[in-house]
């Protein structure tokens, strides 16, 4: 295997139009920060870059909704993102954005160059325009039906509603989502990187020099290969992001996939003045961490970029993972379904490590899994309280109860205590084995098996009973028990740094290297330890069921939402004579009174132009009898007459009703005088 210098870690830069979540953080933070904080544990040149993608349509999407600059947006999530990442104890040693002015200058610089060498083609095609808004409309911008399902809110890119994928020619009855209006197709000219050019290298590299990765992001290339690759553009018709930098380019931009990416190295630019040595080093092991749906983007259109810019080196991995769901359903931001990180922060506080245990005890790293608060109840019930917590606790207690806080000297050592003591070395490889091969699972298992272990000795030598019978005994076990404690600061700080901290406090002594991990001196005799504090405590049922009805609560605003998006389909055809029959007035309220013992009727006296009527109407728990003296409101006076409640009713008042029934008052928008015909 080849010995590497140094490592350069990137994580897939998030989106700044929105907060991060516990998918994110199983996907692609939580190992990522495993590894880095693993490397440095072991003394490796390492370093760890991220930072915000601020650039993107989506950006411009959010910000116009809320009628604010794309970035105010992302000024916004960018400052939430990496407050929460701070707080989580991410250990970025840069985190970024893709708006900061080294990047504008690095992401251009690297375009210039490639357009420069002759590496881009130049394309023209049919997009559409919005003449209102006189702007090119990217694919999200357009809306229309679907041709498979007819779904009328299918967007130029896909429908969400069957999941195809569109282009944005496909869908029927385009509109502009900016203005509404019909768009027209016009001429626009892009950059593409030929991909195709680049096919038989990335064949190469990946499919014969990268059998290694692993097989979901291996799988994923091998069938992107086999299709065959394609030019795509990296020019875009927008107003948000990094301008071509080519004469006659005005109003394009980089595509955000082409600028993204490139923010590692701007990242590193603004971290270190050694840059290059980090990026154009052979010796240098560059690992992308991202989530499943960036790898095509890292392993086939990022390389072909650095490759056709010439001088950089390529990733040695991809570790990407699949998708974490909650509670059985797809994470979603646009839904609010998700555990947002900022607000599991202010609801959990101190509980930072539980997070991380548990997204990396449960990470989707060969298929995609689910977070269910259960789960994360019983992991840290089961696990951090009665295992790891367990463990340290009884070490500790017995400590200070037997010898005053003072670690015992080991005497001869039994049989049971070499073989404790022994399991540490392997614990010590396989960790080693599994983190650097990505499987953080597997290796946090190993970390706590020390625990697991640590508990089993001391349930099989039972300190507490022989403490009567055999005194010396007890002063080895506990000897050999606290060295465990120390060995196990070290070995599940990159899992969960705040615990080792608070353990190593604990244990008065300093960090552990990595390397003497095992060692039966890390605590020494006569060595005093702090006061034992508990490193976890126990989930209450209340807690979890708070998070339940959370979750419960943003299902049913999602339901409502999608009742009201869905209107319902058409009645059947009327010929003009039949609707001619209507006639239908504007007429005046004149007095309104509730009907006694109804909740929902008032019996309206109106003026239709034509008579003074009375109209019984099921609006009295919309409207009160007061609002409604006076307004104007359209009447269907040819209705045949009912008595209601002994009154009767000539007509009827017309209403709209949404889809949680819910009705307002129809009117005519200018002051037209009762008895005016509609039609
Ligand atoms: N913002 C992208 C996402 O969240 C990831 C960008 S990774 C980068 O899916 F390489 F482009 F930076
Ligand atoms: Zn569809």
């Amino acid at each position: 295997m080849k010995e590497f210098k140094r490592y350069l870690v990137t994580s897939a830069l998030p989106y700044a139009n929105g907060p991060v979540h516990i998918g994110h953080l199983a996907g692609v933070y939580i190992p990522s920060d495993i590894f880095v904080r693993y490397l440095r544990l072991r003394g490796r040149d390492v370093i760890s870059v991220c930072g915000s993608d601020e650039h993107g349509v989506p950006i411009t999407i959010k910000a116009r909704r809320e009628g604010v600059s794309p970035q105010d947006i992302v000024d916004k999530y960018h400052a939430i993102i990496k407050s929460s990442f701070e707080r989580l104890g991410m250990s970025f040693d840069i985190y970024s954005r893709t708006t900061s002015p080294t990047h504008a200058v690095t992401a251009s610089e690297f375009f210039r160059t490639l357009y420069d060498k002759g590496e881009f083609v130049e394309q023209t095609s049919m997009q559409y325009y919005d003449p209102e808004a006189k702007t090119f409309l990217a694919d999200r911008y357009i809306t229309g039906t679907c041709p498979h399902c007819q779904n009328e809110r299918a967007y130029g890119d896909q429908c969400e509603k069957c999941g195809s994928t569109l282009n944005p020619t496909d869908l029927i009855n385009p509109r502009s989502a900016i203005s509404g209006s019909a768009p027209e197709l016009r001429e626009t000219t892009h950059w593409y990187l030929p991909l195709d050019k680049h096919e038989e290298f990335l064949r190469r590299w990946i499919l014969e020099g990268h059998k290694e990765w692993k097989p979901n992001v291996y799988g994923q290339c091998k069938s992107w290969l086999d299709l065959g690759l394609q030019p795509r553009a990296v020019s875009r018709d927008l107003d948000w992001g990094i301008p071509v930098p080519v004469e006659g380019a005005e109003g394009k931009v980089l595509y955000v996939w082409f600028d993204a990416p490139i923010g590692y190295i701007s990242a590193t630019k603004d971290l270190t003045p050694d840059w290059e040595k980090y990026w154009k080093s052979e010796d240098t092991k560059m690992v992308h961490f991202i989530g499943k749906d960036n790898i095509v983007f890292h392993c086939i259109v990022f390389p072909a970029m650095l490759r056709a810019h010439g001088g950089y080196i390529l990733p040695d991995n991809v570790p990407a993972n699949e998708f974490l769901n909650l509670e059985g359903d797809k994470i979603s931001t646009s839904r609010n379904w998700a555990v947002w990180l900022h607000e599991y922060l202010d609801e959990f506080p101190g509980k930072e490590d539980v997070l991380r245990y548990v997204l990396c005890a449960n990470a989707p790293e060969s298929k995609d899994n689910d977070f269910t608060w259960k789960d994360f109840q019983a992991r840290n019930n089961n696990e951090l309280v009665a295992v790891l917590g367990n463990f340290v606790n009884r070490a500790l207690v017995l400590t200070r109860k037997y010898y005053d806080g003072a670690v015992p000297a080991a005497g001869p050592l039994a049989e049971a205590d070499r073989e404790m003591l022994a399991e540490v070395p392997r614990i010590k490889a396989a960790l080693e084995e599994n983190i650097e091969n990505y499987r953080f699972r597997e290796a946090l298992k190993e970390a706590m098996n020390i625990a697991r272990l640590g508990n089993k000795y001391l349930a099989d030598t039972e300190p507490w009973k022989t403490v009567k019978s055999d005194p010396e005994r007890v002063k080895t076990i506990l000897n050999v028990a606290l060295q465990l404690t120390a060995s196990l600061a070290v070995a599940i700080e990159p899992f969960m740094p705040f615990t080792a901290a608070k353990l190593v406090k604990m244990l008065g002594i300093e960090k552990p290297e990595w390397d003497r991990m095992g060692c039966s001196d890390l605590m020494p005799e006569g060595h005093r330890i702090g006061s034992p504090e508990l490193l976890f405590e126990k989930i209450e049922d209340e807690v979890i069921e708070a998070q339940l009805r959370k979750l419960a609560e943003t299902k049913a605003a999602n339901a409502a939402a999608e009742v009201s998006q869905h209107a319902e389909p058409q009645k059947a055809e009327v010929s003009f004579e039949e609707f001619d029959k209507m006639d239908v007035r504007v007429a005046t309220v004149v007095a309104a009174e509730k009907v006694a013992k109804t909740k929902k009727l008032l019996r309206l006296t109106v003026d239709t132009g034509i008579d003074t009527r009375e109209i019984v109407s099921g609006i009295a728990e919309h409207y009160t009898p007061e609002e409604l003296v006076g307004r104007r409101v359209l009447v269907l006076v040819n209705l045949a007459p009912r008595t209601l409640r002994g009154i009767e009713s000539r007509g009827m008042i017309l209403m709209a009703q949404d889809a949680s029934g819910k009705l307002s008052l129809v009117a005519p928008e200018a002051p037209v005088p009762a008895g005016s015909k509609i039609g």
